[in-house]
């Protein structure tokens, strides 16, 4: 049984050095970055209806003020029924590039209790401004933060895939990340790199590290709000091969769960640990097998070949066999929802979530439910939701959400 290869011991390693903060009771003053984007539109929607709300800071790329409120509403309102208002204010909005040295010298920040930092370059490409910001910003942001008399909680959004490879099958939130030769992409190796250092540089912060897991869809938007990842889980299922086997796990959570669950702990006045996975783990994470088969079971579309596990080498004519096929399918429809999509950048993207999904990584949701938060939904429970919206996207526009 998985469960006993994981004592107690190297789950609760770190639960004595994390000292609970004893939290006075004034209404929290949150300051955000990421609101953009994915993870932080949803973590602001979350907020949206609550009363510390408006006193919430946003750090937003824009011109001006106005543009950066239409900015943090239109990424809100993803999330939000249309009916609900959305109040918020320029005063609210922080205007800055975490590429700029003096990004947090605004005196607004004074006054924050609690930074949620969800901002990052998350592309898999090897991007040279990806230590710049995922790392150097965030080492600013932390030194800025260290200094503010009120400071209660310093969330740092980090990603469960920063354990790099060879760990599992069931990985355990260690405190030191592995940083060089140990990754699949530079954007881990940013994120490992930037925690170890929060932690060595910081030791005062009252720092909390959430990694999620894989992030796909909303669990009742589906991908509305984002295709991210969607979009490839559908293509291998379409493709019914690919490198790994029926039985390696996807450890997947939807949006809103990881918002919710970044909030919670963001404003919980006691904490047993400083880094939480908010992951599936055991009991939601899904195999290749069961995912296929839910795809197939959407589409009613029966196999007539069995699954093919095939070797990386075969993704680049798969790939290109598919963008032929999409693009014919697209003449005989006419419906424009299969526009021409670009063969290299599928390609790409198999071959790297062909590795990922070949560390077969199941991310320990111990300490998650220790605090007494909800389990994370399992992706079929909710991937109906993401097929019916994804529909109504071109394959062409879900694959920008990843290739921006
Ligand atoms: N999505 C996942 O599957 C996943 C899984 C695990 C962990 N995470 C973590 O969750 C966090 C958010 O991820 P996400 O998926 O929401 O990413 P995302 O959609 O790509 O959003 C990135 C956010 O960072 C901002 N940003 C990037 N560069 C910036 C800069 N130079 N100055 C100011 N802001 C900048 C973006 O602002 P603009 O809109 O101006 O570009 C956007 O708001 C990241 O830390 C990521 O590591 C994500």
């Amino acid at each position: 049984m998985l469960f006993n290869l994981f004592p107690r011991s190297e789950w609760l390693r770190d639960k004595q050095q994390a000292a609970p903060p004893s939290l006075p009771a004034a209404p929290p003053r949150i300051f955000l970055t990421g609101v953009t984007g994915f993870v932080g539109g949803a973590i602001a929607a979350e907020l949206a209806g609550s009363e510390s709300f408006k006193e919430m800071l946003f750090l937003v790329r824009a011109e001006c003020a106005a543009e950066g409120v239409r900015r943090v509403r239109e990424s809100i309102a993803r999330f939000t029924p249309a009916e609900m208002p959305l109040h918020i204010s320029e005063s609210q909005i922080i205007l800055a590039d975490l590429k700029d040295a003096q990004a947090f010298a605004d005196p607004r920040l004074d006054r924050v209790s609690h930074v949620i930092h969800g901002a990052a370059v998350t592309s898999f490409a090897d991007r040279p401004d990806i230590w710049e910001i995922n790392v150097d910003a965030t080492m600013r942001l932390a030194e800025r933060c260290s200094r503010l008399p009120g400071l209660r909680r310093f969330m740092y959004v980090g990603t469960a895939m920063a354990c790099g490879v060879a760990r599992g099958p069931v990985v355990t939130e260690s405190l030191r990340l592995p940083v060089e030769r140990a990754h699949l992409v530079p954007y881990t190796a940013s994120k490992a790199q930037a925690e170890n250092q929060l932690r060595e540089r910081f030791p005062q912060l009252p720092l909390v590290t959430l990694r999620p897991s894989i992030i796909v869809g909303h669990s009742s938007l589906g991908c509305k709000p984002s295709a991210s990842i969607f979009w490839i889980l559908k293509v291998v299922s379409q493709l019914n091969r690919f490198v790994c086997p029926l039985t390696a796990c996807l450890d997947i959570v939807p949006v809103d769960y990881c918002a919710r669950t970044i909030v919670a702990l963001t404003l919980k006045e006691t904490l047993g640990f400083s880094v939480y996975h908010i992951s599936a783990g055991r009991s939601g994470s899904v195999m290749v097998e069961q995912l296929l088969q839910a795809f197939h079971g959407l589409n009613a579309v029966a196999r007539s070949q069995p699954y093919e596990r095939v070797p990386e080498a075969a993704l680049r004519q798969m790939a290109l066999a598919y963008g032929v096929r999409h693009a014919v399918q697209g003449s005989a429809t006419r419906t424009g929802r299969n526009e021409p999509i670009n063969t290299r950048m599928l390609h790409k993207a198999l071959m790297l979530y062909g590795r990922f999904s070949r560390l077969n990584y199941v991310f320990d949701e111990r300490r998650l439910l220790s605090e007494g938060l909800a389990p994370a939904p399992c992706f079929l429970d909710y991937i109906g939701q993401c097929e019916r919206s994804a529909a109504k996207m071109s394959l062409k526009a879900q694959m920008a959400h990843d290739f921006k």
